[in-house]
């Protein structure tokens, strides 16, 4: 979870958030590179008091410094469809979580499991417990087991929701009257914050996501005390 003066990236759960946080490291170490080559080359230009009254073209530099960027940018598009096609790719899931975006809370579905359903509302303020996590703690959590590939079907019931968590790299839009899907794989086990990313309504800042990942041993237990319930 992210907390004061975290700016950047929060520490991957997934493989698939450690690729992302790699190729965002690659782009702007690109980035950085062509900044500092451009900037030196503009600030220098104050300094020239040279003119070549006679220069009209020049075939050789223009075709250089056209097909140099282009080469530099396919250093960026390659690996960015890499990743692109890797975050879709399905790897037989051993869990389905259905998640639908309400106004404004969430909704969980473990189809697997004796379709066990829950709401996840978030934990006002005044009702707060003192170690709690404000605008971030929800009242019931998604109990989901680590080192497992884990499958999510995301839906909406009203608006557009999405739901994203940071830490596994996952963000998916909820849309009414479709099913999207996606997968990752837990690599720890913690607490996972998330948000709802596409703007909802008045409440959009108050319907998070709460992961709980735990070994798999542990939530055999939870799924089946809940289906005995
Ligand atoms: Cu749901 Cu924003």
């Amino acid at each position: 979870m992210s907390t004061w003066a975290n700016l950047g990236l929060q520490d991957s759960a997934s493989p698939l958030m450690e690729q992302l946080i790699f190729f965002h490291d690659h782009a702007l170490l690109i980035l950085v590179m062509i900044t500092m080559l451009v900037g030196y080359l503009m600030f220098m230009l104050f300094f020239n008091t040279f003119v070549n009254r006679f220069l009209l073209h020049g075939q050789l530099i223009e075709m250089i410094w056209t097909i140099l960027p282009a080469i530099i940018l396919l250093f960026i598009a390659l690996p960015s469809l890499r990743l692109l096609y890797l975050l879709d790719e399905i790897n037989e899931p051993s869990v389905t979580l259905k998640s639908i975006g309400h106004q404004w809370y969430w909704s969980y579905e473990y189809s697997d499991f004796n379709n066990i359903e829950f709401d996840s509302y978030m934990i006002p303020t005044n009702e707060l417990a003192t170690d709690g996590f404000r605008l971030l703690d929800v009242d019931n959590r998604v109990i989901l087991p680590m080192n497992s590939q884990i499958r999510i079907l995301v839906s909406a019931a009203d608006v557009i929701h999405s739901w994203t968590i940071p830490a596994l790299g996952v963000k998916v839009d909820g849309t009414p009257g479709r099913l999207n899907q996606t997968n990752f794989f837990i690599n720890r086990p913690g607490l996972f914050y998330g948000q709802c990313s596409e703007i909802c309504g008045a409440n959009h800042s108050f319907m998070p996501i709460v992961i709980e990942s735990v070994p798999v041993n542990y939530f055999i237990k939870w799924i089946s005390n809940n289906m005995n319930s």
